[in-house]
């Protein structure tokens, strides 16, 4: 059947016939929300390099997560900036860090939110960088340990999934076999598996003040010309207990979400990160996009191309819009 019997634009003549035959859906569940907790009390900055996005002490954090809960989003996402940094990070893994007092309160406050933990050294090593650092070098076995000691006091202190987004080999296995002898065995690991050395983390590394002091992240995180590492990355994630596979960036990286998806029977996660907020922001700020139908058109478009699960600063905005 061709022209003129077929006409496709009948199924488009008016809204209610476009969303019976609508194939993909951004619904609030879907989203998570980053939050950056800092030291103090009553702090709520907002962060010059994603607009509409604030630097929160745990008690502002604790508001913030009321409202993203009444939005209907199903969680959030914490990072920390710790009030002092050393070259093991030590505040990452500390009973009383920043992000572990803000899952507590933010527990507390919240009946339904999800509380998930972003778990690396970054933030908090004096370094930058996401491991251990010897003779210059970021060493890979000596950091699994101390990632898997912060994953335990994140889910101690009440974080329902934890989220390790160092690149580190082999970190997956150490953090599940870490939370399974402190007898968390329920507490589920969203492996940020495919994630790719990208210009696009530029914002959050002035937001998380995370930007490594010397040298760059190429020698852990992926090359972003490859798309069959990706899916080695998540098969080792996967062997070794990743309950969610992430690709990120993701709006470069469609491709490899759809790869991913798939490929393995894991739900797969995209974070629609910094650089593709800060973007559409400046562009929407001199009135050269339709800020609404950009954000709109995006996150539909990481759904399409095989997202479960998007992360993204957009989704308060988006939920205040649908
Ligand atoms: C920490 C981390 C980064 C992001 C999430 N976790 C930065 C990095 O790897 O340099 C980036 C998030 C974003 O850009 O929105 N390792």
């Amino acid at each position: 059947m061709s022209f003129p019997a077929e006409r496709p634009r009948r199924l488009r003549r008016f809204e209610r016939l476009r969303a019976l035959v609508r194939e993909t859906r951004v619904t609030p569940e879907h989203l998570i929300y980053p939050l950056f907790v800092a030291p103090g009390e009553g702090l709520r900055r907002e962060i010059p390099s994603l607009p509409g996005c604030f630097h929160l002490s745990v008690d502002q954090a604790a508001r913030e997560a009321r409202e993203v809960e009444s939005l209907g989003i199903a969680g959030v996402l914490l990072f920390g900036l710790p009030s002092a940094k050393d070259p093991v990070g030590s505040e990452g893994y500390a009973e009383d860090g920043v992000v572990q007092k803000a899952a507590r309160a933010i527990r507390a406050a919240c009946r339904e939110l999800l509380v998930i933990t972003d778990v690396c050294l970054c933030e908090y090593t004096s370094h930058g960088h996401c491991g251990v650092v010897a003779d210059g070098e970021v060493k890979n076995d000596p950091t699994l340990e101390l990632l898997a000691r912060m994953a335990v006091s994140h889910a101690r202190a009440g974080a329902h999934v934890v989220a390790p987004s160092d690149m580190m080999d082999g970190r997956v296995g150490a953090i599940r076999k870490g939370l399974d002898a402190a007898g968390l065995t329920d507490t589920p690991i969203l492996s940020y598996a495919a994630k790719y050395a990208s210009a696009f983390y530029g914002p959050f590394r002035e937001a998380a003040d995370s930007a490594p002091q010397f040298g760059d992240r190429r020698g852990y995180q992926m090359d972003p010309a490859n798309v069959r590492e990706a899916l080695r990355e998540v098969r080792l994630d996967v062997e070794e207990g990743a309950d969610i596979v992430m690709v990120k960036p993701a709006l470069p990286y469609l491709d490899v979400i759809r790869a991913v998806k798939e490929a393995f029977d894991r739900p797969v996660a995209a974070y629609n990160v910094s650089g593709e907020y800060a973007m559409v922001k400046a562009a929407a700020a001199r009135g050269w996009v339709d800020e609404e139908r950009i954000v709109k058109e995006t996150l539909t478009s990481i759904r399409r191309a095989g997202a479960d699960v998007i992360l993204t600063y957009h989704a308060k905005d988006f939920v205040r819009w649908s």
